[in-house]
C-alpha cells in the first residue's frame, strides 16, 4: 500500500475508533452547564448567542441543562428542583445577592468580560469578587454532582464557568469535562492583566477539552500555556500543563439556516413587518441588532453613520438606520455609561440631520423575539455588524441566513468578529475606521443584484457546512474521544 493510502486507511481507522468512542459516550447523558439559560417558552427574546445556540442544540438532542434562574434569592443561593421542558431537563439555581454581585456583576462581567474583549482598561478587579466567582463555580459543581453518573459527559459554556472543572475534580468527578468559550480569548499579554490569570489557567486545564470560536483564540490560549505556564505540546496538538493533558479545538458556533429563512418568510410574522415597511416607506433600510454592550462598537457605528450622512447628501431621506439594542447588564457601571452615551449620540445625530418626514436613525432600546427579528433582517438592504471584538456574532450569521437568495441584502461586518473568519464574502471593515464603514455603506447600498447574490451564495455555503448541529456534534465527538 502506498504511504498516502496507508495514511488514509489509518486515518479511517482512527475515525472509526473515535466514532465508536463517541457512540459509547452517548450511552452516558449530556449535562450542559451555563450561567444563562434561554427562556424555554416560545416568543421571548433571548438576547444572547449562548442561550440561543445551546437551546437549539439541546432541543434537538435532549439532555440536562443547569444554569442560573435569573432570580436573586431572598437569603442564601439555592439549587431548585429539576423540571422537564420537552426533551430538556432543566435545573436552575437562584443566586444570593452577594453571589450575584461578586460572581456575575463583579468578576464575570466587570473583570473577565472586558479583558476577554481586549478592553483591560475597563476591567474592575477585586479579590472579593474572585472569591465570589469561585464560590458560585463550586455551587454549580454541587448542582452537577447531584445528578452526575460515571459515564455522563459535562459540557460547560463560557467565561462564567472557568472554575467548574476544578470544583468538580475536587468532588471526585473523573468524567469527561469540556468547556466552550463563546467569547474571544485574548493575546497572552492581555489575559495576564487579570491578577488571577494563573489560577484561571490552572483551573481551565482541569477540563479535558477547551473549545474556541476561532483559530486566533485557540492560538492565544496555547501561547499563554506554552510561554507562561511551562506547558508543552504533544503530537496532535494536545497540551501538557499543570500535570494534565488538555486538548483544544476550534468549533465556530453556527445557526439553523433553514429555520431562520422559514421564520423570515412566515406569514404570522408579517403584521409587525407591515408596520415597519409602511413606516420606512421607499427608503432603504440598514439594520443593526446588538445587546447594549461596549464590545459591540455602537458609538463608533453611530459616528460612522454620521460620516456617511455627511458625505452623501443625496441619501438624506433615502435611507433609514434601525438600531435595535436591548439593555444588558445594566447594573454594571460601564454598561450604564454606554447607554447614556448612545442616547446622547442618537439624539444629536437626529437633531443634526432629521427632516419633518425623515428620521435618519431609529434607536430602539428593547429586545425582540427571534421570530420577529428574522423578517426584519430579510427586509433590510444592509446588515451593519461592527463589533470592536466579538467571539462569533450570531446576528451576522442570522442576517445572512434570513435573506431572500434571489435578492439578498448585504452584510457589512467587522474584521474583529469571529464570524469574519467564515463570512469572507461580506464587506469586511475595521470598526475603528468610520470612513471605511461609511464607504462600505455606500458600496452596499448600490451593489448590483448579481454581486449580492454571489456573495450571499458563498456565505450560505459556509453557514450550511458549519451548522449549529456540526458545532455541537464536533465538540461532543472530540470530548468523547480519547486523547
Ligand atoms: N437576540 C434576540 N432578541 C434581541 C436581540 C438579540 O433574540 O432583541 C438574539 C439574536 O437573534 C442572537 C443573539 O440574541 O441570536 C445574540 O447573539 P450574538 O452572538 O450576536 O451576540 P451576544 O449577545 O451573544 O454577544
Ligand atoms: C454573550 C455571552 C453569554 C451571555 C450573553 C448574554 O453571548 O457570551 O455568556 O449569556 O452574552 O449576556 P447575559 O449577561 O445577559 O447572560
Amino acid at each position: 500500500m502506498e504511504d498516502s493510502q496507508f495514511g488514509r486507511a489509518l486515518a479511517d481507522l482512527r475515525d472509526i475508533a473515535a466514532r465508536q468512542s463517541a457512540a459509547q459516550s452517548e450511552a452516558g447523558r449530556l449535562i450542559v452547564v451555563s450561567n444563562r439559560v434561554a427562556p424555554i417558552e416560545e416568543g421571548q427574546p433571548t438576547a444572547g448567542g449562548l442561550a440561543a445556540g445551546v437551546l437549539d442544540a439541546l432541543n434537538d438532542k435532549g439532555g440536562l441543562w443547569i444554569g442560573w434562574s435569573g432570580e436573586i434569592a431572598s437569603d442564601a443561593s439555592r439549587i431548585l428542583p429539576e423540571r422537564q421542558k420537552g426533551k430538556i431537563r432543566l435545573q436552575t439555581l437562584d443566586l444570593s445577592q452577594a453571589d450575584y454581585d461578586e460572581y456575575y456583576r463583579g468578576f464575570a462581567n466587570a473583570a473577565l468580560w472586558p479583558v476577554l474583549h481586549y478592553r483591560s482598561a475597563l476591567a474592575r478587579f477585586t479579590r472579593a469578587d474572585y472569591a465570589g466567582y469561585q464560590r458560585v463555580n463550586a455551587l454549580f459543581a454541587d448542582a452537577v454532582a447531584q445528578s452526575l453518573a460515571p459515564d455522563d459527559v459535562v459540557w460547560a459554556h463560557d467565561y462564567h464557568l472557568l472554575g467548574l472543572a476544578d470544583a468538580l475534580r475536587e468532588r471526585g468527578a473523573a468524567n469527561r469535562l469540556g468547556i466552550f468559550l463563546h467569547t474571544p480569548f485574548p493575546a497572552a499579554a492581555v489575559f495576564m492583566t487579570i491578577p488571577v490569570h494563573a489560577q484561571l489557567a490552572r483551573s481551565l486545564c482541569q477540563y479535558d477539552l477547551i473549545g474556541f470560536q476561532t483559530e486566533t483564540d485557540r492560538r492565544s490560549f496555547e501561547d499563554y500555556i506554552l510561554r507562561e505556564a511551562d506547558g508543552h505540546l504533544l503530537p496532535g496538538r494536545a497540551l501538557v500543563a499543570y500535570g494534565r493533558v488538555v486538548r483544544t479545538g476550534v468549533y465556530p458556533i453556527g445557526v439553523q439556516t433553514d429555520d431562520i429563512r422559514r421564520q423570515a418568510e412566515a406569514p404570522a410574522n408579517c403584521p409587525q413587518m407591515a408596520r415597519l415597511r409602511t413606516s420606512i416607506g421607499a427608503s432603504k433600510l440598514i439594520i443593526s441588532v446588538d445587546r447594549l454592550d461596549y464590545s459591540k462598537g455602537l458609538s463608533e457605528r453611530f459616528r460612522a453613520y454620521e460620516r456617511f450622512l455627511e458625505q452623501n447628501a443625496d441619501q438624506h431621506g433615502a435611507v433609514t438606520f434601525l438600531q435595535i439594542a436591548p439593555p444588558s447588564r445594566s447594573d454594571v457601571e460601564t454598561y450604564r455609561e454606554i447607554r447614556l452615551e448612545l442616547e446622547r449620540e442618537a439624539g444629536r445625530i437626529n437633531g443634526r440631520f432629521a427632516e419633518l418626514d425623515w428620521t435618519p436613525l431609529r434607536y430602539l432600546n428593547k429586545g425582540f423575539a427571534r421570530q420577529v427579528l428574522m423578517p426584519m433582517y430579510a427586509l433590510a438592504d444592509v446588515g451593519l455588524v461592527t463589533p470592536m471584538r466579538d467571539g462569533m456574532n450570531l446576528v451576522a450569521k442570522e442576517f445572512v441566513a434570513a435573506q431572500d437568495p434571489l435578492d439578498p441584502g448585504v452584510l457589512v461586518l467587522s474584521q474583529f468578529a469571529g464570524a469574519a473568519c467564515e463570512l469572507k464574502a461580506a464587506l469586511l471593515v475595521n470598526p475603528h475606521d468610520p470612513d471605511e464603514i461609511a464607504q462600505a455603506l455606500e458600496q452596499a447600498l448600490v451593489m448590483p443584484r448579481d454581486e449580492r447574490r454571489d456573495r450571499h451564495a458563498e456565505m450560505m455555503a459556509v453557514l450550511r457546512r458549519n451548522s449549529l448541529s456540526a458545532w455541537r456534534d464536533r465538540f461532543l465527538g472530540d470530548l468523547a474521544r480519547r486523547a
